[in-house]
């Protein structure tokens, strides 16, 4: 028995170099699938190919994707009988939005800028993933994103550092508590480092190139606030960084992750990227993979074999020194240790717990919770909220009746367990109201469509359920366009047709399924409410409801923008202004940055979100129009909800550097709060200014704050912005 971290270093003195290495490696979990009589393991899939040894399974350092405590728990106990050692084997999955219970996709969550609530939906889904016997999880996702052609959108918090700081620093505290080693505690993985939200062009594992200003300014603080929170664990990226891919990438992880941040974790490969390096034209072969891996400080091989098969040979050749692999070593068995394997290597194994916890009714109304607040109200002309004693109601689309709609990295979540829009609005809406449903939509016969066309016209609403199937959505899952899928578009085009040319009034409201900002300025001019409701997750339908008939007042604000057009990617609000910025008046623009078919910004900018009450903005008063080193400033205002519904509202605190030594951001989110008032309540808020919000970084990532002029905004977006004055800073 481990006791000490003497004792563990003690212990890896004894190790012999292969044993050393195969805690370097991590497989996949169907390699443990036991025969149901007790004896040999069968060595399957690529571990066959890769002619291992039965014993390896026994010697290697961690497994993913092992989803259930019986499986777990048989898995540790012939592991640790045939453990040397007794090492404990250390258990990984991808817990992104949830474990059984499953949350709004990441992208989703952001946009709630609940930072509260995150934390405790990542505490929930590490409650879940800990009585199923896992360890860690490969989260948070810290990628900032720009461009939603690139799948996994979904899985990001969007466009802006300090959302992508907050929301990654709350996922870590929500899956690590307060200590590693209580049983409903996970340990973090921040990933990808880095940079892998900008692919080139959005296109799946493509080519990034960042200048140092850039990736410095925007990309690295959210995986250095995932850290500062204490994340254990690292996660390269599978793209290339200027050159150098990512896993084999020393300035990324030595000098930035080890000696600047100071990182003391286990760095890993994502799935293969170790090998991957062969085709990304960065290593001959196999060996010089492994090489450059190891040497850039990737701790462990995420199940290509690369380690296994060279590490030992470039040790003997004196490639690579011994004590390479003892670091590695020695920080994979300190995390097992800080996660209380050695003491007991069961300690997170709880088939109990898995039918008290997953998908529990506490859990399940955190999930609903965080769903609502994840929506986005972006059209609302007044069909909203859904009348009181409707007597007909009409639900259309796919997404009326599935339960598709956890997003593509939903762990164990089950569709079979999920709440659809339908069962939502029938537990939610009144007995007396008589509710129709068509979830066939697309490619449907004339006949059929006109059956829907009359039902329509005696709906006192319509609801539009549409999306993006899941398989557009995801890790690989590049698209070109960001349209709904045409057979939707199509009827949807057709119906407001028809009920138009029969002077119908158009009670539509549109709400979508879908994991990427769409192209929607159609829809924006044709359908009188629209509600972005991402994947929502196992509570997604009870969601739905609320938002639909008022139990909930929309909240939501994006944190990603959505375009006019594809055309605009990568599209984003802290852009620079360039030489010749457009004139926003309608003059005709000669020479300037623009396009000839659409405007710059967004059709719905980040931080947009609209609510069923009304906020004013009252007594804007910013103390100082000039602060000194050392000084800060305090804005403050009142804030009032002038409408008839209780509401929330995200006020957003934007600073604009107006000139510097290098191009600045036109507008840069510097602080946030969301505040809660009753119908007719009225509050005076606060903002620090602070010397920190006026930092940047230059090309080495060090701090710079230089004498200027910075204009102080208040937004209820990006774009809804009132002035607060300027504020001089004097060194
Ligand atoms: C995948 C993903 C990564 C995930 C890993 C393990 O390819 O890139 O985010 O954690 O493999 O499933």
């Amino acid at each position: 028995m481990i006791n000490s971290k003497n004792e563990m270093k003690n212990l890896i003195s004894k190790m012999t170099l292969e044993e050393k290495i195969a805690q370097m490696y991590q497989l996949y979990g169907g390699v443990y699938d036991f025969p149901e009589e007790e004896g040999s393991i069968p060595v399957t899939g690529p571990a066959e190919e890769w002619e291992f040894e039965e014993q390896l399974l026994f010697k290697i350092g961690s497994v993913l994707n092992v989803n259930r405590a019986q499986k777990a728990r048989k898995i540790q106990k012939k592991y640790l009988e045939n453990n040397r050692h007794e090492i404990p084997l250390m258990f990984m999955y991808d817990i992104i939005h949830g474990y059984k219970t499953i949350f709004p996709i990441p992208l989703g969550s952001a946009c709630s800028w609940d930072m509260e609530l995150i934390e405790e939906s990542a505490r929930v889904a590490a409650r879940e993933g800990s009585v199923s016997g896992i360890n860690v999880t490969f989260s948070p996702m810290a990628d900032l994103v720009r461009d939603a052609r690139w799948g996994r959108v979904m899985e990001s918090p969007g466009e802006d550092p300090l959302i992508n700081e907050k929301m990654a620093a709350a996922l870590v505290k929500g899956y690590q508590g307060t200590d590693l080693k209580k049983d409903d505690t996970v340990a973090a993985c921040v990933k990808h480092f880095a940079a892998y939200g900008a692919v080139e062009a959005g296109r799946e594992y493509n080519t990034v190139d960042l200048s140092d200003y850039r990736l410095n300014n925007y990309y690295l603080s959210g995986y250095k606030a995932g850290i500062d929170a204490g994340a254990r664990m690292i996660m390269t990226a599978f793209n290339t960084l200027n050159g150098v891919p990512a896993t084999g990438n020393q300035y990324l992880i030595q000098d930035i992750l080890r000696e600047k941040w100071d990182f003391f974790g286990p760095v890993i490969s994502d799935y293969g990227s170790v090998s991957e390096l062969i085709a990304h034209g960065y290593a001959k072969n196999g060996k010089e993979a492994a090489q450059k891996a190891v040497q850039a400080g990737v701790d462990i091989e995420m199940v290509t074999p690369e380690y296994i098969k060279h590490l030992a040979d470039l040790v003997t050749e004196e490639v690579i020194a011994e004590k390479k692999i003892d670091t590695a070593v020695e920080r994979i068995l300190n995390l097992k240790y800080d996660l209380g394997l050695f003491s007991d290597p069961f300690r997170y194994i709880n088939e109990s717990g898995e039918e008290k916890y997953h998908l529990c009714s506490t859990h399940r109304k955190k999930a609903r919770q965080l769903a609502a607040e994840s929506m986005v109200l972006l059209e609302n002309d007044g069909v909203l909220p859904l009348k009181e004693n409707l007597e007909e109601v009409t639900l259309l689309g796919p997404f009326a009746d599935s339960g598709k709609m956890l997003g593509n990295w939903s762990g164990e979540g089950d569709a079979d367990d999920t709440v659809t829009a339908k069962e939502g609005l029938v537990n939610e809406l009144p007995d007396e109201t008589e509710l129709n449903v068509y979830s066939q939509i697309e490619n449907i016969s004339q006949g059929k469509f006109l059956d829907i066309i009359e039902t329509v016209k005696k709906s006192a609403a319509t609801i539009l359920a549409v999306g993006e199937p899941q398989s557009w959505s995801g890790e690989a899952r590049s698209r070109t366009r960001l349209t709904l899928p045409e057979p939707q578009e199509k009827f949807i085009k057709k119906l407001v047709n028809v009920l138009k040319e029969e002077e119908e009034e158009l009670n539509l409201v549109l709400v979508l399924f879908n994991g990427r900002p769409l192209e929607l300025e159609w829809y924006s001019e044709n359908i009188p409410a629209i509600l972005e409701a991402w994947y929502p997750g196992t509570e997604g339908g009870h969601a739905v409801a609320d938002i639909l008939l008022g139990q909930v007042n929309p909240s939501g604000k994006l944190t990603i923008s959505f375009p006019y057009s594809v055309g605009q990617m990568p599209l984003y609000y802290n852009r620079y202004s360039t030489g010749r910025p457009p004139m926003d008046q309608e003059v005709e623009k000669k020479n300037c940055s623009r396009y000839l078919d659409v405007p710059n910004h967004a059709l719905y900018p980040f931080g947009y979100g609209l609510s069923y009450t009304e906020f004013e903005y009252h007594n804007i008063n910013l103390e100082k129009n000039k602060i000194t080193a050392g000084e800060t400033n305090q804005l403050n205002f009142a804030l009032k909800n002038s409408g008839q519904y209780k509401g929330q509202e995200v006020v957003q605190l934007y600073i604009k550097d107006c000139y510097a030594n290098r191009v600045r951001p036109i507008l840069e989110l510097k602080g946030y709060q969301k505040i809660s008032l009753a119908p007719g309540e009225k509050k005076n808020i606060s903002f620090e200014i602070t010397e920190e919000m006026l930092i940047y970084f230059d090309e080495n990532g060090q701090n710079v704050i230089e004498p200027g002029a910075f204009e102080i905004y208040l937004g209820s977006s990006s774009k809804d912005l009132r002035e607060c004055g300027i504020l001089e800073y004097q060194i």
